[in-house]
């Protein structure tokens, strides 16, 4: 049997903003320290301190921005501990994550230039949990005051004569939990004072994000949206993909049948939270100004066995691999409110895109599928329908297929994943609305010998991408292709 997609090349809709593509790196487990940081005396290959393999990897992913210092972290963080000769720096206990050193070796001036080397934008999260609104205005005077003021000497003094631009700025990380356990009511009277002195210096604009809602609260949005709409430009939602639960993490690799349907089906709820989200806002902010930045989202799975829990370091499969491809599909087709997502995490924290471990480094299946999306980053939406079976087992059923697409200086681009475990789709894909034929059509695949399959240091190319045959209609108005089980897909396509 066919199934069938139909993009409607005449149906512009938003632009999909980069930034959706964005990473996310918590001073966790071995996301900073062994991730992005070795230091600059490592034997590990080193740009002044800086992960080479990893700068390098991140590169390929053209990355729009990267969040930190936390998550959690952010709002224990007193970013003056940080700066300054790294000697003398204060050490500290990171209590949230395994009660490990802190040693507060990566600081503001290192974090500023790994984004100068990534060539990303920089989004930092401030504290509002434990830190007092002086701190937080003295921070931002630091990054990007460039005339005469205490902070700016002591930036010099440490340095830096240049002040940064400062792209993105979260006022508080999940401020209804980790971040202060507040009321939504108490946090958005919070948001506004503390915002108040995120100071604008000079014309470069730092677009603030409130602090937003865990997953379905929905209470959340709409008192912030209520009470401080007009003082952010984002307000924030974190949502992760479990196999069951919070309370029920199960094995990143070792799952059954139903457990990859349980997860597909939590991948697709994403959509679901973002139309609820967006129609609270849409009430108070009918224009879409105000972006919806899903600044924490991806797979949590039980850690790897003899792995510190507090580190919350899992490996990666094809699962994984749906569940990046179904969600950035389903962030592509809201990308009218949704501006910026943060992929958790960046290196070696829940669902990352790169593993290292001493020397070596793996890309992880989620890896090759942020590489083979990022042709939709700045591209325009189109309309598209597609009509499938259902995949599933027993009670647990998740649309056959996940699609997006878009168009850019008269280039399309169109990514699919097939979400049946067993089964490979016949696929006819349609444009309405093109004024030219297809001339050409290239497609890649992702998919491995089993649902679980994953790449590992001594065979780091399991999972990886391949050529996917295509075959245009007489007509140069359709083209079809087979979806392997288990795959995601992405296909270019001229006219
Ligand atoms: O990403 C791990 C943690 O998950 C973050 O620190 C926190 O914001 C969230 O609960």
């Amino acid at each position: 049997m066919k199934e069938t997609v139909i993009v409607n090349a005449g149906q512009k809709k938003s632009v999909i903003d980069r930034n959706i593509y964005g990473h996310f790196s918590e001073h966790l487990g071995r996301c900073i320290y062994g991730g992005f940081w070795v230091g600059k005396d490592s034997p590990i290959d080193n740009i002044n301190g800086y992960r080479k393999d990893v700068v390098e990897a991140f590169k390929e992913l053209d990355i729009p921005n990267l969040r930190w210092p936390g998550g959690c972290f952010a709002d224990e963080y007193h970013w003056k501990d940080g700066i300054g000769d790294y000697k003398q720096r204060k050490r500290m206990v990171n209590t949230h994550w395994g009660g490990v050193l802190e040693d507060n070796s990566f600081g503001t001036h290192e974090f500023m230039e790994l984004c100068e080397l990534l060539e990303c934008k920089p989004y930092i999260c401030g504290n509002v949990g434990s830190g007092t609104v002086q701190e937080m205005s003295e921070w931002i005077e630091y990054i990007t005051f460039s005339g005469e003021s205490p902070m700016a000497k002591l930036r010099e003094e440490n340095g830096r004569k240049d002040s940064w631009k400062l792209d993105f700025f979260g006022v508080g990380n999940e401020n209804w939990g980790c971040g202060g356990n507040m009321s939504a009511e108490f946090y958005a009277d919070q948001y506004k004072r503390y915002q108040t002195y995120v100071r604008q210096y000079g014309s470069d604009k730092i677009y603030k994000i409130a602090g937003g809602a865990n997953v379905a609260d929905y209470h959340w949005t709409e008192v912030l949206m209520r009470e401080a709409a007009s003082f952010m430009d984002g307000l924030s939602l974190h949502c992760y993909c479990y196999e069951i639960d919070w309370n029920n993490k199960r094995s990143a690799t070792n799952f059954d049948n139903k457990g990859w349907y349980t997860t597909l089906k939590n991948a697709f709820k994403m959509d679901e939270l973002i139309i609820n989200h967006d129609r609270i806002m849409t009430k108070f902010d009918p224009d879409k100004r105000v972006g919806l930045v899903v600044d924490e989202w991806g797979c949590w799975h039980e850690v790897e066995p003899g792995t510190n829990p507090g580190f919350l370091y899992q490996q990666n499969t094809v699962r994984d691999a749906l569940v990046a491809g179904i969600t950035l599909n389903i962030f592509n087709n809201h990308s009218d409110r949704v501006k910026i997502a943060n992929l958790a995490q960046a290196v070696n924290v829940l669902q990352s895109p790169i593993l290292t471990e001493g020397d070596k480094l793996v890309k992880t299946p989620t890896f090759h599928v942020l590489k083979m999306y990022k042709q939709h980053q700045d591209a325009t939406l189109l309309e598209t329908t597609a009509a499938y079976v259902s995949a599933g087992i027993d009670d647990v059923f998740v649309p056959g297929i996940s699609v997006s697409a878009s168009e850019k200086a008269g280039k399309y681009f169109v990514t699919l994943c097939n979400t049946d475990m067993n089964s490979s789709k016949n696929v006819d894909v349609h444009f309405a609305g093109l004024s030219k034929n297809i001339t050409s059509v290239n497609a890649e695949v992702l998919t491995g010998e089993k649902m679980n399959s994953f790449n590992t240091f001594d065979n780091p190319d399991v999972v990886v991408t391949k050529a996917l045959r295509t075959e245009i209609s007489q007509d140069g108005k359709s083209f079809s292709l087979t979806l392997p089980a288990h795959s995601v897909s992405a296909i270019a396509i001229n006219c």
